[in-house]
């Protein structure tokens, strides 16, 4: 079994759906959780995605959309101070404070080979696939001298082939995540490249 292994599949209770935290007071438990910049900004990378990504392709509403944004915002947020527990221990905060239970399902679901929780729904799916791609990307954009100024798709691609590059990325898991959902690498790539730029 895993280490990050959550042993159960429900998470929340179904009487919380549509209880979602003001995107202020997740930034506020962003700050209090994570001192550390960079993990904090992937978080609100993956967020900007994750709510773009709503509300342009899946034609999300303001509630569905927030919820979107709200598990890219969370996903890691114990990941800094309790690398043993991780996942665990944001799950459990989020219960306590009654939240929406896709919202906690899709963070449980961000990691299905740590976690053991399979993505069910679209959220779910495209976390998967934005969480590690999102960081690759980023990680692309720190190595050149205008950043996302200029970056195109075939770059990515060429790097996803490197394995030195950014090796940390397990390249397994974005195909893995590929391959639950219809859209081209490609075209995932240039959607984070562009909702992921200017975020701070
Ligand atoms: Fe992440």
């Amino acid at each position: 079994m895993p280490v990050h292994a959550l042993g159960r599949n429900t998470f929340g209770d179904v009487a919380n759906t549509g209880n979602l935290m003001p995107i202020e007071e997740a930034h506020q438990l962003l700050n209090e959780w994570v001192p550390n910049e960079r993990l904090r900004l992937h978080m609100k990378q993956v967020a900007a995605v994750m709510k773009a990504w709503a509300i342009e392709k899946e034609q999300a509403d303001e509630l569905t959309a927030r919820k979107w944004e709200l598990a890219g915002l969370l996903h890691d947020a114990d990941w800094e101070k309790h690398p043993d527990a991780h996942c665990r221990i944001i799950i459990e905060e989020l219960e306590r404070r009654n939240i929406d239970p896709e919202v906690i399902h899709c963070i449980a679901s961000h990691g299905p080979r740590y976690f053991e929780v399979e993505p069910q729904n679209t959220m779910d799916k495209m976390i998967y696939v934005f969480d590690e791609l999102s960081g690759f990307i980023h990680a692309a954009a720190l190595i050149r001298p205008t950043r996302y100024e200029g970056m195109d798709v075939k770059s990515i691609l060429k790097k996803l082939k490197t394995p030195s590059f950014a090796a940390q990325v397990n390249r397994d898991d974005i195909t893995d995540a590929l391959a639950r959902i219809n859209t081209p690498l490609e075209e995932i790539i240039q959607f984070i490249i562009d909702k992921q730029k200017d975020v701070q």
